[in-house]
């Protein structure tokens, strides 16, 4: 069984700032550091980490071979990688005291792609394979069809949330993976949990996992229910900590742990990520997850 991840590559710009911007402010920065990240690159990278052979789909600009450099030493297989002419995706990345973010993206390499690259890129890929997919690059409705045609198992991560991701065959994903504000947007209910429980309704067969931040995750397939507080950490750097969470608990699916251990992983992996600055930089090693002390509440089932 192989494990596809058709998503991003950024190039980061990370802004340290006493605040985040107000409109019509102008702010000095403390630092800037330049660092590997992209939704789909940092769940490649937290998927590599965890242990998982994963081929990462995607494009970067010729002159960003560092970024593929960096996530082929993480351990991230890159075949099906291209470096093509243009610039890379990047992010504008506004980092404050309390380690919050706030986002510019700009698509880049990442909004390239045309259905015989997918089509090519995809046609590899066999029955029982997992596709991961973010929504940070175009062709999704291109990947689904041909994950769905190929029988490949579909992960799907739409962040961040656009008009676009209703559009797609939502009920075919065996996993979603949304945060507070995708839940509310795809479920039209503002509550978590009432999202939740929308969403789970409407697509019966799927695991849909939410996550809390600080409050930790959820999981619902169909009725069944599990939740996983969060560990108190020293938060730095919140930027990625999504990411190594949808890798983690990918990687625990598919490493057949139960549902509540890989939530409990996922939980643990994404607490180490904000102590450490930068989104690809702060994903932990599996050795390091499992050796974080910091007692975890076991999940409660229901
Ligand atoms: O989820 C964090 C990521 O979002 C950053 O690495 C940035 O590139 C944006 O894609």
């Amino acid at each position: 069984m192989n494990v596809f991840n058709f998503g991003s590559i950024n190039v980061d710009m990370v802004y340290r700032v006493p605040h985040l911007v107000q409109p019509g402010e102008t702010l000095a920065s403390r630092s800037l550091v330049t660092v590997l990240g992209g939704k789909g690159a940092n769940q490649s990278v937290a998927l590599a980490r965890a242990g998982i052979d994963v081929q990462h789909i995607g494009r970067i600009g010729v002159a960003d071979e560092w970024a593929a450099a960096q996530m082929a030493a993480a351990g991230v297989g890159m075949d099906h990688v291209e470096a093509i002419d243009g610039a890379s995706g990047h992010a504008i990345i506004q980092v404050d005291d309390a380690g919050e973010n706030s986002i510019i993206l700009h698509g880049g390499a990442n909004q390239s792609f045309d259905a015989p690259v997918l089509e090519a890129q995809l046609g590899t890929a066999a029955e029982g394979d997992w596709l991961l997919m973010q929504n940070e690059c175009n062709g999704l409705d291109v990947a689904f069809d041909v994950a769905v045609r190929h029988g490949l198992s579909i992960a799907f991560n739409p962040a961040p949330m656009a008009g676009n991701v209703m559009a797609l065959p939502l009920e075919r994903c065996a996993v979603l993976i949304v945060n507070e504000t995708e839940a509310a947007e795809l479920a039209g209910a503002e509550d978590p949990e009432a999202a939740l429980a929308i969403l789970a309704a409407r697509y019966p067969q799927t695991r849909v996992v939410l996550t809390l931040g600080a409050a930790g995750a959820m999981l619902q397939v169909g009725t069944r229910q599990i939740r996983q507080p969060a560990t108190a950490v020293q938060v730095v750097d919140t930027t990625g900590a999504g990411d190594t969470f949808v890798g983690y608990f990918m990687a625990g699916l598919i490493q057949a742990m139960d549902d509540a251990s890989a939530l409990g992983r996922a939980c643990r992996a994404a607490a180490l990520s904000v102590t450490v600055a930068g989104a690809a930089p702060s994903i932990p090693t599996a050795v390091a997850v499992d050796n974080f002390q910091e007692p975890t509440v076991p999940p409660c089932t229901r």
